[in-house]
């Protein structure tokens, strides 16, 4: 299907951060002053492109997009690699942001880890952290940026009109379908996430990959830590269980680790690289299937 898509529909964005950076001015952390960096944002042109992201993202991320994907992506025949492997991987992706200001991915994935290693969490919950955005390789498999991030929601039910730029779901054929575009959908109230269909991207991936090896709480984590219409706007408690909601206390837990973590000096990822071994060695098979 990609071929269907020009190279600017592909990347709209410059790099994936864009879209990280974008939520961070959405959702500032309480209490402080939002940080320059953050804030190139009066900048017309990046907002014309997250725009154009998210315009691409709610226009393509229908219900039959993400059964294709599901089905292309979670038979994970397309590479072995050890964690370290996909770590290198991530890596390659070319990022042509300003390189004083912008960390690479496994520091980001580093800097998320040790936040929480600091506050004294549960070694699971460091391993999350530091696993948390190794779906972003499906970049590298030449997915669209908009099936790799973005914020997630529901397909086969309405679209929330929380969801951020909501009125770009104008042009997605599910909000034209009977079957799709009322509040349950193909669902049944409250029946539980783990039977509704997200947005296809970077959330599922890992979490498909990680799923028999992390408690429960970190798989959470992992699967719904982009899902911002419900961590940050409840829109979709129609379909969650009280399960759910126990867990998304979790959920709650990541965030401000995912976002709130980046600081101006680099981790030394020398340093700390004996320790994440350890910890990869004592959770994870040597290599996982991609
Ligand atoms: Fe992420
Ligand atoms: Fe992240």
């Amino acid at each position: 299907m990609n071929t269907n898509f020009s190279e600017k529909e592909l990347n709209p964005l410059g790099n994936l951060d864009e879209w990280e950076d974008d939520v961070i001015s959405r959702y500032p952390e309480p209490g402080t002053k939002q940080k320059e960096d953050y804030r190139n944002y009066v900048d017309s042109d990046r907002v014309a492109t997250v725009k154009r992201f998210y315009e691409l993202n709610h226009t393509y991320q229908t219900y039959d997009f993400v059964v294709e994907k599901e089905r292309e992506f979670l038979k994970f025949d397309k590479r072995q690699m050890s964690i370290w492997d996909a770590v290198d991987f991530l890596n390659t992706l070319v990022d042509d942001s300003d390189p004083d200001t912008d960390l690479d991915q496994f520091q980001h994935l580093l800097q998320t880890s040790e936040a929480i290693r600091q506050d004294g969490h549960p070694d699971w919950f460091v391993l999350t952290g530091f696993m948390h955005d190794l779906g972003k390789v499906l970049c590298l498999f030449g997915e669209p940026q908009w099936a790799v991030v973005g914020d997630t929601f529901p397909v086969g039910c309405k679209h929330s009109d929380k969801i951020v730029y909501s009125e770009y779901f104008e042009a997605n054929p599910d909000s034209k379908d009977p079957r799709y575009n009322t509040k349950y959908g193909v669902y049944e109230p409250n029946c539980g996430l783990d039977k509704v269909k997200m947005s296809w991207g970077h959330d599922e991936y890992i979490y498909q990959i990680m799923k028999n090896y992390i408690p429960e709480e970190g798989l959470y984590m992992l699967r719904y830590h982009s899902f911002y219409p419900q961590h940050r706007e409840n829109a979709y408690d129609h379909l969650m269980s009280k399960h759910d909601h126990e867990m998304f206390k979790w959920v709650d837990k990541f965030n401000p680790y995912d976002l709130y973590s980046k600081v101006p000096v680099p981790p030394d990822a020398k340093t700390l690289r004996p320790y994440y071994e350890d910890l990869v060695a004592k959770y994870l098979p040597n290599v996982l299937n991609f």
